[in-house]
């Protein structure tokens, strides 16, 4: 139907993917963190495979690899040329599945490989970006590294510790990189004519549907909050139960009060997560007197977020003060609702119908390197089944022939790719 050999491209995919997932920073299972040294293997891993499929590369301040296949007629070295982007990321949760993030990098080296092949050049160039931070599971940063590339990035972020207490600046340094290149990390406006990403869904949507590919209509705003409670620390043998100040248990109805919040709300598909919780001073026979945790809060417009984040916050001290302890909020990451462009989706939705078949248009709960790349230029996103919706999980699946269509799917697209006359 399409023309390509949708099979190969998608063993293609999937035997990319399993290299790139034996770069781990734990022997069974995958975990790949920001400026970690896996990361800097998979990323020269990805440099590599962009350079054999035909593109120059470059690493830029914060680590991404950017491969750029020239327009036509383009000279090296030339300023201000037109480009399409396409990205995700290489890092990774802690024990990850081998999809999220890595399938999109991925198929962007595919489709210019098949560019190259087919000895073609577009009137624009195309720059596969293979970005560190999405995870946002080592620093208190999320989405840094599109941040810099979309010339949004905070310099307070370089302070950010990880848990052994070594700073974003320092891990930069140690990975070699240097911090004071990060303004030149941005892209210039005239240069970026849009930014595609190619995701598996992470949810049950298309499954359900039974459609191999779908188009995001918009990600969900994002707020990443830090609840300290401080209480008392005592003898767990001799202080009365009612005489306790004990902070994990005023954390524990905290991390309940977030999720009657959010499934007040499911107009807003709001959703509520506590992953991360550390109890001090973490001994067995002393009461808790300080506890910190981040509460992963996001729904699918920005109104309900905020009013959601400002009743959690009044719960919160009110528990706290119910049982004689405090508590502190420090929100630092807050990402507003990103809607794709309607111009890139209908590009997208017609070369997924040009493989014949249907493109259903959905949501992302998750996060992605688009919400920072809107910033910069107009987004869109393609989303790959994956099997039983499962994500941020080992069991993270997606088919030979899912992975094949969203390459050729992307292909297509790029072919098709008009950019919107500017003034
Ligand atoms: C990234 O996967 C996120 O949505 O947290
Ligand atoms: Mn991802
Ligand atoms: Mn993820």
């Amino acid at each position: 139907m399409s023309g390509l050999d949708i099979d190969r491209l998608g063993r293609r995919a999937e035997a990319m993917l399993e290299e790139l997932a034996a770069i781990s920073e734990e022997p069974d299972r995958l975990t790949r963190r920001y400026l970690t040294p896996e990361h800097k293997r998979a990323a020269h891993l990805v440099a590599q495979w962009m350079a054999e499929a035909g593109m120059t590369t470059a690493e830029d301040a914060l680590g991404t690899i950017r491969g750029h296949y020239p327009m036509a007629g383009e000279t090296p070295g030339a300023n201000a040329v037109p480009r399409l982007l396409i990205g995700s990321h290489i890092d990774t949760v802690i024990n990850a599945g081998k999809y999220d993030g890595m399938l999109g990098v991925v198929c962007g080296i595919l489709a210019v490989e098949h560019f190259r092949d087919a000895e073609r050049r577009m009137p624009f160039a195309v720059d596969v970006l293979a970005f560190g931070d999405e995870e946002g599971v080592r620093f208190p940063t999320v989405l840094s590294s599109s941040a810099a590339l979309a010339g949004t990035f905070d310099p307070a972020w370089l302070d950010g510790k990880d848990r052994d207490g070594v700073t974003l600046d320092a891990a930069m340094r140690d990975y070699g990189l240097d911090p004071a290149a990060i303004p030149a990390a941005a892209m210039s406006r005239d240069e970026a004519l849009a930014y595609v990403e190619i995701h598996i869904e992470q949810g049950p949507v298309l499954e359900h549907g039974d459609k191999p590919l779908g188009v995001v209509t918009s990600i969900a705003g994002q707020f990443r909050t830090r609840v300290t409670v401080s209480g008392m620390a005592g003898h767990a043998g001799t202080v009365p139960m009612p005489l306790r100040q004990d902070a994990l248990l005023a954390a524990a109805e905290m991390t309940l009060a977030a999720e009657q919040i959010a499934k007040a709300h499911p107009e807003a598909a709001m959703v509520a997560t506590v992953g991360q919780i550390s109890v001090k001073p973490g001994a067995i026979n002393v009461i808790p007197d300080r506890v910190e945790f981040v509460l992963d809060l996001r729904a699918a417009s920005d109104a309900p977020r905020h009013a959601a984040l400002q009743s959690f916050t009044a719960r919160a001290e009110a528990l706290a003060a119910a049982r004689g302890c405090s508590v502190a909020f420090e929100t630092y990451h807050d990402c507003p609702t990103a809607g794709c462009a309607p111009w890139l989706q209908d590009g997208l939705g017609r070369s997924i119908e040009n493989l014949g078949l249907a493109a259903p248009r959905l949501v992302s709960g998750a996060g992605h390197d688009g919400q920072a790349m809107a910033g910069l230029t107009d987004f869109a996103m393609m989303f790959v089944r994956c099997n039983g919706g499962i994500s941020h999980n080992p069991l993270e699946f997606s088919t030979v022939a899912d992975m094949g269509a969203a390459v050729a799917a992307l292909i297509r697209f790029i072919e098709d790719f008009t950019p919107p006359a500017r003034s």
